[in-house]
């Protein structure tokens, strides 16, 4: 009787157990923000959160106002959609609000990379020499190189490259971006002799190409791989395509190249000198490769799209690059010396700059995510302050709370390439929400710790695939009259965004 009895309490214990772990028992206090866990036990919003994030979140933001606590698989995260209150959640020191936590849980598990203490502390202070300032001098001049040896490396050949080329606009523009930035951050092959140079850039051009090749395979499978929703054939091809990586970019190799980047070789070289084995160093380089290279791909692709559907546009970023070229006293002509665009010649873009913001503004959509490591209260820009637990995650969503918030930005469905110019035709930066004045009018970078350490080296390698196209090619789509294509829902949250189909477009040399 008496074994029976432990028995069945065992098991009660473990029910009710169970049913915590499942979250039944959770109940909003009433200090703390609205509580939805959905109704399915656990996974509460998982998935209609991962159909698709913006649509759900706005449904959240229009039943429960500007701050609720949602539970997805397991975790309860509480999204805070004004921008007016982001400033103390972006500030937050991590004793309470720490970035880290999760970012090692998702690089641990996607990447299978296990990090070491400071290394965050350490990828900012080489990001801040290398991809910002001076550092920059270095990293556009070898972007350029690359690009060219990429786009114009047959330029002042036979006629036949006057012959329009056919290409999908997103295959065209995330492939050359994609590989003269890769080519740029981890360097080229080697020239043996003089004679052999021609030979090294094309060996850098095949390389790429194949890198790039299999980088789309990952990238496409990489939304359902970190929500670890992979089914299992993909999830195997998910783990060759990993090993093929870190083959390919392993430290032994990256090693052989010259003109490797400082940013890449001094985080090879600290984690070295760490003692990290070098098997972990090779996977720290695949995750370099996508947190480098998955973004500004499809950016340019939404910037040259854009730019060729808004006439008006084009025009003023193609006078733009022509006032470059006079004041430097540059043209392009059959036979003459490629054009050189400097890091400072960048910096006299206002046009461009406003453009890029625009295009972000409308395609870049990161979910920005802390844990909670301390019992918390976040006080919002209302006066309201709520109660915040610890062991739960604060997230942001900007695109849907302010880059496309009618009231920030009107017309935010339109592309306005000026939309961040003054008309004294410098930057704007006074958006106003409710008659107050904006800190965090569009977020394409994140905030805070987190923000993109490369975004300063991103715009450039925008502006200069651009500027290129502009200035060596003509090109026009297949269909102008063709709509821009919607928006994948299903990759929300994960930065630069992916268009539901191709759009086809050519283009031939302009001499
Ligand atoms: C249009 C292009 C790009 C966009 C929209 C973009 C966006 C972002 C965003 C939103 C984050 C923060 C994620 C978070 O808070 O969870 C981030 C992080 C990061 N980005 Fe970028 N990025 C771009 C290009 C680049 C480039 C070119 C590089 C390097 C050369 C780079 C390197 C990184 C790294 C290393 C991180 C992780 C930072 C950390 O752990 O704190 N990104 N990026």
């Amino acid at each position: 009787m008496a074994l029976l009895l432990s028995i069945l309490l065992a098991l009660l214990a473990s029910v009710i157990g169970g049913l915590y772990l499942l979250g039944m028992f959770r109940r909003r206090k009433p200090e703390e923000p609205p509580l939805d866990k959905g109704l399915i036990p656990w996974l509460g919003y998982a998935l209609e959160f991962r159909n698709n994030t913006a649509a759900f979140l706005q449904k959240m933001q229009k039943k429960h106002g500007d701050i609720f606590t949602v539970q997805i698989a397991g975790y309860y995260f509480t999204f805070v959609m004004d921008p007016l209150s982001f400033g103390p959640i972006v500030k937050e020191s991590k004793t309470y609000l720490d970035f880290d936590q999760f970012a090692k849980e998702l690089v641990a598990r996607v990447f299978r990379y296990y990090s070491g203490t400071n290394e965050h502390k350490m990828l900012e202070k080489s990001s801040t020499k290398h991809l910002m300032g001076d550092g920059l001098v270095l990293m556009t001049q070898a972007m350029m190189d690359n690009l060219q040896n990429l786009m114009l490396h047959d330029i002042g050949g036979n006629d036949s490259e006057r012959k329009w080329h056919r290409d999908g606009l997103f295959n065209y523009s995330y492939n050359i971006v994609f590989r003269a930035g890769y080519l740029a951050l981890y360097g080229n092959e080697p020239a043996k002799s003089k004679d052999s140079t021609d030979k090294a850039k094309e060996h850098d051009r095949q390389h790429s190409e194949e890198l790039f090749h299999e980088f789309r395979k990952y990238d496409k499978l990489f939304p359902r791989l970190a929500y670890a929703v992979l089914p299992p054939k993909d999830k195997m091809e998910a783990e060759r395509l990993k090993r093929m990586f870190w083959n390919m970019l392993s430290v032994k190799n990256t090693l052989q190249k010259e003109n490797i980047s400082g940013w890449i070789s001094e985080q090879q070289q600290q984690r070295e000198e760490l003692g990290m084995p070098e098997y972990m160093q090779d996977r720290f380089m695949f995750l370099l490769l996508w947190a480098s290279q998955g973004n500004t791909g499809p950016a340019s692709f939404w910037f040259m799209l854009y730019l060729m559907k808004h006439p008006e546009a084009m025009q003023a970023v193609r006078e733009e690059v022509q006032a470059i070229l006079k004041e430097t006293g540059q043209q392009v002509k059959p036979g003459g010396p490629l054009i050189n665009l400097t890091r400072e010649m960048l910096q006299k873009t206002p046009v461009m700059d406003s453009a890029v913001e625009e295009t972000l503004r409308l395609t870049a959509a990161p979910v920005l995510i802390r844990a909670v490591k301390q019992n918390m209260n976040i006080k919002m820009a209302s006066g309201n302050e709520f109660a915040i637990r610890k062991g739960d995650r604060v997230a942001l969503f900007p695109y849907i709370a302010v880059q496309v918030d009618p009231e920030v930005h009107p017309d935010p469905e339109k592309f306005k390439y000026d939309r961040f110019l003054n008309p004294n035709g410098t930057k704007k930066t006074e958006f106003y929400k409710k008659g107050k004045k904006l800190k965090y009018y569009t977020m394409p970078w994140g905030a805070g710790t987190s923000i993109c350490p490369g975004r300063f080296f991103a715009v450039n390698e925008l502006k200069q695939f651009v500027f290129l196209m502009l200035t060596y090619f003509e090109f026009e789509l297949e269909n102008p009259d063709e709509e821009i294509p919607t928006i994948d829902p299903k990759r929300w949250g994960f930065g630069t965004m992916q268009p539901t189909r191709e759009v086809q477009f050519k283009y031939r040399l302009r001499f």
